[in-house]
């Protein structure tokens, strides 16, 4: 049984929590027909602000192949939302009505809002440019998968660094396994955030910002390229202008190692030619298939917790948040800018940082 109710980011779980979750899904890989029926008479409410092909169909999937059962929306324009009803009541409702909730949102923190109204699991499914926990999952999952470990990896991290969602919470599940490091691949705008900057020098944990794949593609043990985000940039010409940034191609597959690895969250652009899905060495998509039995174990797991949480009404701290994405901004929301360290304050919903100035 999980210690957590929801999984709204990646230490939610510890690791421990995670190694059973890899055993689980080993087993329902292999064993398929002994789980059909585990979550008869349960329903999931899949609520998708924002589109999405692989990380809702691999959980209706994954509910349909447990024995549950799927409501919701994938497009908000079919939704009350389209009425002003909030995050916060539509979560209400929902679990009202089902058994547990996956969300997906534009806005920053908008999961964990809908977690703090819920009285039933709610599974972040990407908010905004912040989380995206159950990809983290089925990352790590296809590294226990390949690798047969998810300790001592190089990890190569090429392209939208800044806005990647996966690559954050990839970046915080990982600081927890020994001998990981990383080579951050980007151009200067498309930088990892401060935040996670100084996340990565807290914990020790060794890095390198370069500007070309070439840096790096011959020391990493994995590859994660990510697509440029759209629909994140403000300046429609910087996205023009940055869209093409990192193409690679069967050439530059020549500098890698024999048994590095190919990964990508999906969907791609234009950052992988297509020449390279021949080569042994891309793995993106039977990651995408790993998803979906790394989500069947987690939607098992949170299924089984039976906890439900008291909901508190929160006081606004004086601080507020000044991330333009974060929901505090576009619905009524205390503001919760808590004391993470001496002048540290850290927004419970989207986690921006600031630091006081002396
Ligand atoms: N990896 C991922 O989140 O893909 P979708 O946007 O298609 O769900």
């Amino acid at each position: 049984m999980l210690k957590t109710h929801s999984l709204i980011e990646p230490q939610d779980l510890t690791v421990e929590e995670i190694e059973q979750l890899f055993k689980l899904a080993d087993d329902i890989k292999h064993r398929p027909l002994l789980y059909q029926n585990a979550c008869a008479g349960k329903l999931m409410g899949t609520l998708f602000y924002e589109p999405s092909t692989r990380t809702r169909l691999s959980f209706e999937s994954a509910m349909n192949r447990l024995g549950g059962r799927v409501v919701g929306f994938s497009d908000p324009g079919s939704s009350s939302a389209t009425k002003g009803e909030t995050v916060a009541d539509t979560a209400r409702m929902v679990s009202a009505y089902a058994d547990i909730i996956v969300m997906r949102h534009p806005w920053e923190g908008a999961p964990k809002v809908a977690s703090l109204y819920s009285d039933i699991p709610v599974i972040n499914a990407g908010d905004g440019g912040h989380n995206h926990p159950t990809q983290t999952l089925t990352d790590l999952y296809t590294f226990h998968t390949v690798f047969g470990r998810t300790d001592h990896l190089n990890i190569a991290l090429c392209g939208d660094l800044k806005f990647g969602r996966t690559v954050h919470s990839l970046i915080q599940a990982m600081s927890r396994y020994e001998g990981v490091s990383f080579s951050l691949i980007s151009p200067p705008e498309l930088r990892l955030p401060d935040y996670l900057l100084d996340f990565l020098k807290e914990k020790q944990i060794p890095y390198k910002e370069v500007d070309r794949i070439e840096d790096a593609i011959a020391d990493c043990d994995v590859l994660y390229m990510t697509r440029v985000q759209q629909e994140r940039f403000a300046d429609k010409e910087e996205y023009e202008r940055l869209k093409d940034c990192y193409i690679l191609d069967a050439e530059k597959m020549k500098l890698a190692k024999e048994n590095m690895v190919v990964m990508h969250p999906l969907p791609r652009v234009k950052e992988i030619s297509t020449e390279v899905d021949y080569d042994p060495r891309a793995k993106y998509f039977r990651q995408a298939r790993y998803g979906m039995f790394i989500r069947m174990a987690l939607i098992l797991s949170l299924l089984e917790g039976g906890y439900q949480p008291k909901q508190t009404r929160l006081e606004s701290t004086a601080r507020s948040c000044k991330n333009p994405r974060c929901i505090c901004h576009f619905q009524e929301q205390p503001q919760q800018m808590l004391q993470v360290g001496e002048g540290v304050y850290r927004c419970l919903y989207c986690d921006y940082t600031e630091k006081e100035t002396q």
